[in-house]
């Protein structure tokens, strides 16, 4: 089956795997190269919606693909020897059937696949990443279906593996619909889903995306607090057919280059998404008008609602920068670069260009850098000062 029929109809879930895959391409190659065993742990296995008999659109074949690329790469070209180990967690028995049934094929890697809820199995997870040994660097994917079983105090002894990275799936969507509910027990659940009741006072009286973002800032300050990551940010994931977020991707490091290699994978993926979305819009259109199109979807595309979150985002990361800028006078560029960053559908060549900009306008200029080098980078002592 080709992608497109894996995905048909779940588009957002496309998305989704192509940041995974992505992402753990450069990562497993990147961290294999320091740490002699790769650990992946999958909280919400699944499978879930799956298609693919090999379940090649399941997250759990999808990460341990990508695993093995690396090892192989690092052993042909450095003549490394990495380990790979695997946690599968899923809770529901048909679904962990498959999973086991995956798990068994596999002979090449420590795998565990656990049959439990992940409340239950957090001391067991943090035994199996710490049987791995010191050598060992763990990267946790949470992957829920909706805002339960991975409450912020359940899951702060994974967030505080270190080393260790982290992605999860905020259920924006999912979760923007309830966040007034009336009903206590939803208010008590968000506030286990965040670890405090301070997201209420941030996201009162804010507007669709406003509350959005405050929801999303909120939750990813809460789990870098937790956790003690320096660095996080999130991808954003929409409706295939309708201009509204599905889910956030919230990625959580101690290591800017994680933030480098999620950015890419991010950007990579903004594109992706829009030409799937494309497809989707165009199927439903075809659907109710009974009648094929004369052009293709790409072509038919309409990308304002793209365009507006990339331009809202801009403003948002130029923003941080210019008020670090402002009030410091003196700014590191890796500083700079952290805060734009931080803001999805940012990207480094955006800060650059900015950059150019204010030094042509005379605003800034840039101090340390070398004689014949033309834009700053990070960590070679170079810093920007605004004039
Ligand atoms: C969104 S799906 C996971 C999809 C998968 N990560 C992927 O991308 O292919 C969530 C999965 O978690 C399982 N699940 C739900 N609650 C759970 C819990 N508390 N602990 C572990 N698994 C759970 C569901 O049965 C479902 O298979």
């Amino acid at each position: 089956m080709s992608n497109g029929e894996l995905y048909l109809g779940r588009e957002q879930t496309l998305v989704k795997h192509f940041i995974l895959q992505k992402y753990l391409e450069r990562f497993a190659c990147i961290v294999g190269s320091h740490w002699d065993t790769l650990t992946y742990v999958d909280c919400f296995s699944g499978p879930w919606n799956a298609r693919s008999e090999e379940f090649d659109d399941s997250s759990f074949a999808i990460a341990l693909k990508e695993l093995r690329n690396a090892r192989d790469v690092l052993a042909r070209q450095r003549g490394r020897n990495i380990q790979l180990r695997c946690f599968f967690l899923e809770k529901t028995r048909a679904a962990h059937a498959k999973l086991k049934q995956f798990a068994d094929s596999v002979t090449d890697a420590t795998i565990e696949a656990r049959n439990a809820a992940l409340e239950e199995s957090i001391p067991d997870i943090v035994d199996f990443v710490r049987r791995g040994g010191s050598q060992a660097f763990p990267f946790i994917f949470i992957d829920p279906t909706g805002w339960t079983g991975f409450e912020m105090e359940t899951i702060a002894p994974l967030l505080r593996l270190n080393p260790g990275e982290a992605l999860i799936n905020f259920m924006t969507g999912h979760i923007r619909r309830f966040l007034d509910s009336p009903d206590e027990e939803t208010q008590d659940s968000f506030k286990r889903l965040f670890g405090s009741g301070t997201f209420r006072t941030k996201v009162q009286g804010l507007a669709q995306l406003e509350r959005e973002d405050a929801a999303v800032e909120e939750y990813t300050r809460n789990a870098k607090a937790v956790g003690g990551f320096r660095l996080g940010c999130n991808a954003i994931v929409l409706h295939p057919e309708m201009d509204r977020t599905h889910f956030n991707l919230i990625y959580l490091t101690r290591n800017p280059k994680g933030i480098e290699v999620f950015k890419d994978a991010e950007k990579k993926a903004m594109e992706v998404q829009e030409a799937a979305r494309a497809e989707a819009q165009q199927r439903k259109r075809v659907a109710r008008k009974g009648q094929a199109e004369l052009f293709g979807s790409k072509e038919l595309h309409d990308s304002a609602h793209y365009e507006s979150l990339r331009d809202r985002y801009l403003t948002k990361a130029q923003d941080l920068v210019l008020r670090a800028l402002q009030s410091k006078t003196r700014l590191l560029y890796e500083d700079a670069w952290t805060l734009a960053l931080s803001q999805p559908m940012a990207w480094e060549s955006d800060l650059k260009q900015w950059i150019a900009q204010w030094k042509d306008e005379g605003l800034l200029e840039v101090v340390g850098m070398q004689p014949r080098q033309k834009v700053p980078h990070r960590n070679e002592d170079n810093y920007l000062i605004w004039k």
